[in-house]
């Protein structure tokens, strides 16, 4: 566990480096110091809280300088936004790439090697990546092949490193958990870990794709169960639901928060952990033509024509939902992780270069479906990538990513 005092991040992007994101109410505000998360919730009024334990210092002014060579500014196009602030597609294969992206270009145009395990896997295939089939009300926007499942672990590691090396901030009565569940469960890792780290609980996770391993703590099952419908779990049934990075998954947030308000036990536990889809810089305005400055806006385009939000972070959805759905006790902790390993202090630069690990492992696997949605050719989703990939490499902007984990308990 990370034991370090906390640097509170206070500087924060100003809203003229991002001027056209979305409001940044949550994450404008300074994460500020409070009680350890092992500590007594204090009132619901309580707003932004954070453990005193795992906030990692200000990745922004660590470092006065970047190590890797910058690039060169995005040419000043004069491209015409469309909405959301979207650049038209074609701006991509349009904006030159510096002439050493040949082996960037190239990585990112990789052969398709999908892995089928078993033909009892119906799956999509978009622009030859394999995706979660439609089933139920489920419509999800990542793809669920081995490239996006190695960049899911990857993160799995960054997120418990960036609130102090731990799995969770709720207030746990660790000794007595025995029904715990991970809703949206991805590969599963999130839960192997839980359900190693507390042999006594019974883990459940849930998914709509069945990509979880089968070599699992036996105190653990998964089941395939679509979380945008009513929950299937017996009512007051769990100690602790846990519901990590589904921004663009839920069509109605409040609803999803009620189905776990219902099924918590009163005196149990609830935790939403989401990301941004902000790309910030406390050190260098990220410009709105840059693909790095692009991709928050490609993402709320997307998320408005799938019905499912990506700005939940920006907008402080898991906070109001979780209010309406009837949680008590809220608190919150808000944190940067950083993209790249450019930070000095070891935690964020581990943090970064998880992410950026992340990122490489499978940034088509992120942007395919909804760039998709948006119209994009393959080139141009290929050509934008390009882009994206050599702007983080070349560590210029110093970009973080805005996090926010919200817990709340039903009432005894
Ligand atoms: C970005 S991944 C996060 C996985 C995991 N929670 C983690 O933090 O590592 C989102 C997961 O949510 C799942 N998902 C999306 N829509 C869902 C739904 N309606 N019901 C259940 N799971 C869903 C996806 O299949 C995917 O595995």
């Amino acid at each position: 566990m990370a034991d370090k005092t906390p640097e509170t991040p206070e500087k924060k992007a100003t809203p003229a480096s991002n001027p056209s994101s979305p409001p940044a109410d949550a994450n404008a505000k300074t994460p500020e110091k409070a009680a350890g998360p092992g500590s007594k919730p204090s009132s619901p009024a309580k707003a932004d809280t954070a453990p005193s334990s795992p906030a990692p210092a200000d990745p922004a002014p660590a470092d006065p300088a970047p190590t890797d060579p910058a690039p060169a500014d995005p040419a000043p196009a004069d491209p015409a936004p469309s909405a959301g602030g979207v650049l038209p597609a074609d701006h991509w294969t349009q904006e030159p790439l510096p002439e050493d992206n040949d082996s960037v270009l190239g990585e990112s145009l990789r052969t398709e090697t999908d892995s089928l395990r078993s033909s009892i896997f119906n799956y999509r295939t978009i622009h030859g990546r394999r995706y979660h089939s439609e089933v139920g009300n489920a419509e999800y926007w990542g793809s669920n092949d081995e490239q996006q499942m190695e960049s899911m672990d990857l993160n799995h590691y960054g997120l418990t490193l960036g609130i102090g090396n731990k799995l969770f901030l709720a207030p746990l009565d660790e000794d007595k958990l025995q029904r715990v569940l991970d809703i949206g469960t991805g590969t599963g890792i999130w839960a192997i870990d839980f359900a190693d780290q507390f042999p006594q609980a019974q883990v459940t996770g849930t998914d709509i794709s069945p990509i979880q391993s089968s070599w699992v703590p036996p105190n653990l099952k998964f089941e395939i169960e679509d979380c945008t419908l009513s929950w299937t779990f017996p009512e007051a049934s769990m100690d602790y639901v846990h519901m990590r990075w589904l921004n663009g998954s839920i069509t109605d947030w409040t609803a999803f928060f009620k189905e776990a308000y219902k099924t918590c036990r009163p005196g149990g536990w609830a935790e939403s952990s989401e990301s941004s889809g902000l790309i910030l810089s406390d050190y260098e305005p990220i410009p709105d033509t840059t693909a790095l400055g692009q991709w928050s806006k490609v993402f709320a385009e997307g998320g408005k024509k799938i019905g499912r939000s990506f700005t939940i972070v920006e907008d402080g959805t898991q906070r109001k939902a979780m209010e309406e759905a009837g949680f008590v006790n809220i608190q919150e902790y808000n944190y940067q992780r950083p993209l790249g390993s450019w930070p000095k202090d070891p935690v964020l630069k581990e943090m970064g270069s998880l992410a950026q690990a992340a990122w490489e492992a499978d940034i088509e696997g992120y942007i395919l479906f909804i760039a998709n949605t948006l119209g994009w050719t393959t080139e141009q989703i290929q050509v934008y990538i390009a882009h994206l990939r050599y702007e983080m490499r070349s560590g210029k902007y110093r970009g973080y990513i805005p996090q926010k984990v919200v817990w709340g308990q039903r009432p005894e």
